[in-house]
């Protein structure tokens, strides 16, 4: 049976996973939005890709929830992003009533859904929904090391001068300042990537990545980046969707798991028709261990701002 994809936020980053959802015809598409007629004309734009490009499936665009129901996947894009001089931090506030809302509906019409959040500061908007959805821990992620691993493999692949896609590295912890990419399993078609570039080079590619979201924003200056953000929460509801028991970094509520209980946190996660089907622990080395609390440290504040 066809699937059906809700994307709730019709900006840049929902237009952008929409395109990227029709593109990989993961289904059906419902773009939602409070604003009246945007998600509606993206919708039809989009639908009318049809005869152009194999057709994906039915595009729809609403103000209404109640054409959600349903939904095998919700993605939460909703929210204001970043504008330069601010961190993700800055915009607790404003989206943490924005994403109760969305989740609260969301999860009304489609109970039985697996939930993305992509709304920042993501580790506590993922919290939020997971606190005002009732879905259970499995079928709600966050989408941010996806995305973090994917600009790091994309600045390590350019660094080596090989494809992107033969290099296999993670980022761990917090989407923000504070994430953890890791050095150690960083690799090239299985080469360790200290063998093949300088610690000076690696630590500057490490910091990149740390501050990748933001090197966005300083270009763009009315916003921040969302073609890879799109594509990224795509990347996981393909996984849900085909039930392909990929491997991503993805922040999961830990209970126990890297000796942490009671946050989302970006962790390496099997994804397939369950949502989290299991989360893949590994053995840190300290200072990997106690980069990690700093992320802890920094969410812990972040979910006690949400008041939930
Ligand atoms: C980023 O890192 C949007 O937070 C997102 O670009």
């Amino acid at each position: 049976m066809k699937k059906k994809i809700t994307i709730i936020g019709a900006g840049n980053v929902g237009a952008t996973a929409a395109h990227w959802a029709l593109a990989r015809r993961l289904g059906d598409i419902v773009l939602v939005d409070v604003m009246e007629g945007i998600p509606q004309g993206k919708a039809l734009d989009l639908w009318q890709c049809g005869p152009l490009d194999a057709y994906g499936g039915r595009v729809t665009g609403t103000n209404d929830y109640v054409d959600t129901a349903g939904s095998d996947v919700v993605i939460i894009t909703a929210g204001l992003a970043r504008k330069p001089g601010m961190s993700r931090d800055d915009l607790l506030a404003k989206n943490v009533a924005i994403v109760k809302s969305c989740a609260e509906s969301a999860a009304r019409y489609s109970p039985d859904c697996v939930m993305i959040v992509v709304t920042n500061p993501i580790d506590a908007m993922v919290h939020t929904a997971y606190k005002v959805s009732g879905l259970p821990r499995n079928r709600i992620i966050g989408m941010a090391g996806v995305l973090d691993s994917a600009r790091y493999r994309t600045f390590l692949a350019d660094a080596v001068g090989v494809s992107p896609q033969d290099v296999n590295a993670l980022v761990m912890g917090i989407h923000g300042d504070n994430m953890l990419p890791l050095v150690r399993l960083a690799n090239v078609g299985g080469v360790p990537i200290t063998d093949l570039l300088s610690a000076d080079k690696i630590a500057e590619i490490v910091k990149r990545t740390q501050m990748g979201g933001i090197e966005i924003v300083n270009h763009l200056k009315t916003g921040s980046a969302f073609y890879t953000p799109g594509l990224a929460a795509v990347e996981m509801a393909e996984a849900v969707i085909n039930d392909t028991k990929r491997v991503m970094a993805c922040a999961a509520y830990l209970d126990g798991e890297f000796s942490i209980s009671g946050y989302f946190l970006g962790v390496p996660v099997v994804l397939g028709e369950g949502g989290i089907e299991r989360i893949i622990e590994f053995k840190l080395t300290d200072d990997e261990r106690q980069a990690l609390q700093q992320s802890v440290e920094v969410v812990a504040r972040q979910m006690e701002a949400t008041g939930l």
